[in-house]
């Protein structure tokens, strides 16, 4: 499978083979193994320093997973992950513990959900401070004067550092959540849906001040969402997911302006349109994804695929070339002629 990145020459800093994350489903009265959920199955992918990468796909085609695994809380079933650090490439599927701890920092994952990702229990302070506390040991006072710009840079003040999360609303929640994250300078910033529980005005606030802190901090991301626009604003290549499979990797231009596979074509035509005037149809995929214990089998959006082919019920379709830097997995690709939008 090839393997892209945004720009040749660009730096690589992540590097993802082959990557499957399988959950054991026990069940039955001796609690036998009855399969597995195959959450990220198969996905290959890199990342330059400095880039944006988009991850989009409905709910439950493994973006969560994939994030965490790549945040090393979850441990791959199979697959490599490569992490650039000082231009060494660190084998993440295979650390030790004392390693993991080691290379921790260096990747950071924010949570959707600022409510349940802060402890109810600590104050801004202890909640910020806490991964410098857990990884260095800086006296006091340089940890404070570490806070404090930390939580400046991100639109709060001194004064907020011993309140409680729930004296805050959802958006200086994430500002916390984004000031945890930042605390230790990390290279990677992973982001799972990061303005889905805040308001529309507060979503692009918060997108703004990410995309200041990219510059600032020299990050790079990984964006987790489910919605297009929120992907073509912040990011510079999407890859779309399902269930559990790259159907389409691109930069975000070229797939907005013209999408290879069929569910890209759907996920951009089901986004609603402000303007009455503008009557460009609307597509309703039938049908819900599938069950990723028991995926179809050849191509796993071929159910719900008006496009389907003999083919697409056997064979699964692998991730190919189709134009510089764009990769797709489907039969049928070259000869679609899908439409884009705007
Ligand atoms: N810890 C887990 N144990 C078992 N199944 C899980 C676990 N985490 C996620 N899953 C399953 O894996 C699939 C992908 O979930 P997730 O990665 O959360 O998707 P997304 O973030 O795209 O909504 C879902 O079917 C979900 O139920
Ligand atoms: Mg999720």
């Amino acid at each position: 499978m090839k393997i892209t990145g945004l720009n040749a020459g660009c730096m690589k800093i992540l590097e993802v083979k082959n990557l499957k994350v399988y959950f054991p489903v026990y069940g039955g009265f001796l609690r036998r193994l009855k399969g597995y959920i195959r959450a990220v199955d198969n996905i290959s992918f890199s990342v330059d320093e400095g880039e944006v990468l988009g991850i989009v796909g409905e709910s439950g085609c493994g973006k969560s997973t994939l994030l965490k695994t790549l945040a090393l809380l979850l441990s791959p079933t199979e697959g490599e992950i490569f992490f650039y650090f000082e231009e060494n490439p660190i084998a993440l599927h295979s650390l030790d513990k004392s390693a993991r701890i080691s290379i921790r920092p260096q990747i950071q994952i924010v949570f959707q959900d600022p409510f349940s990702s802060l402890n109810p229990r600590m104050r801004v302070w202890n909640i910020i401070a806490e991964p410098l506390l857990l990884h260095s040991n800086l006296p006091k006072e340089k940890v404070k004067e570490k806070v404090v710009e930390i939580l400046e840079k991100v639109g709060l003040k001194e004064e907020h550092l011993y309140r409680y999360p729930h004296q805050f609303s959802g958006g200086q929640r994430q500002r916390i959540a984004i000031a945890r994250a930042l605390i230790l300078h990390p290279k990677l910033l992973l982001l799972d849906e990061p303005t889905s529980a805040l308001d529309v005005s507060v979503q692009a606030q918060i997108l703004n001040l990410l995309l200041e802190l990219k510059k600032s901090f020299h990050l790079t991301y990984i964006l987790v969402t489910h919605n297009m626009g929120v992907v073509r604003y912040m990011a510079e290549r999407i890859i779309i997911m399902y269930a559990g499979k790259c159907l389409e990797l691109g930069k975000t231009e070229d797939i907005f302006k013209k999408p290879f596979h069929p569910y890209t074509h759907a996920l951009l035509h089901s986004i609603p349109r402000l303007r009455k005037e503008n009557k460009r149809k609307v597509i309703l995929l039938p049908g819900e994804p599938p069950n990723p214990m028991n995926p179809p089998s050849g191509c796993p959006f071929h159910p719900r695929c008006p496009y389907k082919i003999e083919i697409c019920e056997k064979i699964s379709p692998d991730l190919q070339e189709i134009e510089k830097s764009s990769l797709v997995a489907c039969h049928r690709a070259e000869e679609l002629n899908l439409e884009g939008i705007f």
